[in-house]
């Protein structure tokens, strides 16, 4: 009877840990451009597939990372993806790219998070304090100040940030293990939901006055990406 037990147990443990791992899935075949429209398409996992002899370069492609972008707003940066809504060939591969540009004297890429990706970032230009936080109960901060080459990974899940610490522009590009890593930016999940969450919640987790939560909730939380 224990015997038996033990192998459910083993079972259940061994489904969660293969769905627990399961980001992006392994490419069953050469290419796999993503399309929209169902009716000309092959199903797989992820988004649906062109047929293969469709595929052209353009769906391979991508240009403009090159050129800054503007980062004047009210968190000083800016990022581009690069994921398989702008390059469809990306679909089922598990990578995908982010150019970030930060102004000068402080431009912050705030505190977020990517459900389904590690990131490994280089610095292009100027001078960046980055950090990640490990999960409870530690919450270390493991942070470092980066220049021009230097590279700093962040993994999969964890809060982590950017801000350029220099007195002229910087820039970094990015690349990310899923072909859709998704962002959770944390001040604007959690101040800026839709709808609210209900301020006594924020109230509490925060330990802040009521009054200061509503303020922080009534403010515009921008999406820098
Ligand atoms: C598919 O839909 C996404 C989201 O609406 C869009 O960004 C993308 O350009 C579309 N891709 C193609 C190949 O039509
Ligand atoms: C950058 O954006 C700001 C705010 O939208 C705008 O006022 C400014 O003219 C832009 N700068 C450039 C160089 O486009």
């Amino acid at each position: 009877m224990k015997g038996h037990y033990f192998l459910v147990a083993f079972a259940f443990l061994a489904l969660t840990s293969s769905l627990a791992s399961a980001y992006d899935p392994s490419p069953l075949q050469d290419i796999c451009v993503a399309i929209n429209d169902t009716k000309t398409g092959i199903f797989v996992n992820g988004k649906f597939c062109k047929d293969p002899k469709l595929a052209t370069a353009e769906d391979f492609f991508f240009s403009g990372l090159n050129v800054p972008r503007n980062t004047t707003n009210p968190v000083g940066s800016v990022v581009t993806p690069v994921n398989v809504d702008q390059i469809p060939g990306l679909n089922t591969l598990g990578i995908s790219l982010v150019r970030i540009d930060y102004a000068p004297n402080g431009g912050l890429n705030p505190p977020h998070t990517h459900p389904r990706g590690t990131e490994i970032l280089v610095v292009l230009e100027g001078a960046l304090y980055v950090g990640f936080v490990t999960s409870n109960p530690d919450n270390r901060l493991i942070s470092k100040v980066l220049y021009p080459g230097d590279v700093f990974v962040f993994p999969i899940g964890l809060i982590h940030f950017q801000q350029n610490v220099g007195k002229t522009n910087a820039a970094a590009f990015a690349g990310l293990s899923s072909q859709n890593p998704g962002v959770i930016t944390i001040a604007n999940a959690v101040f800026g939901s839709n709808p609210p969450i209900n301020p006594d919640v924020l109230t509490r987790a925060f330990q802040l006055d009521n009054n200061v939560v509503k303020y922080l909730q009534s403010r515009f939380w921008w999406k820098n990406n």
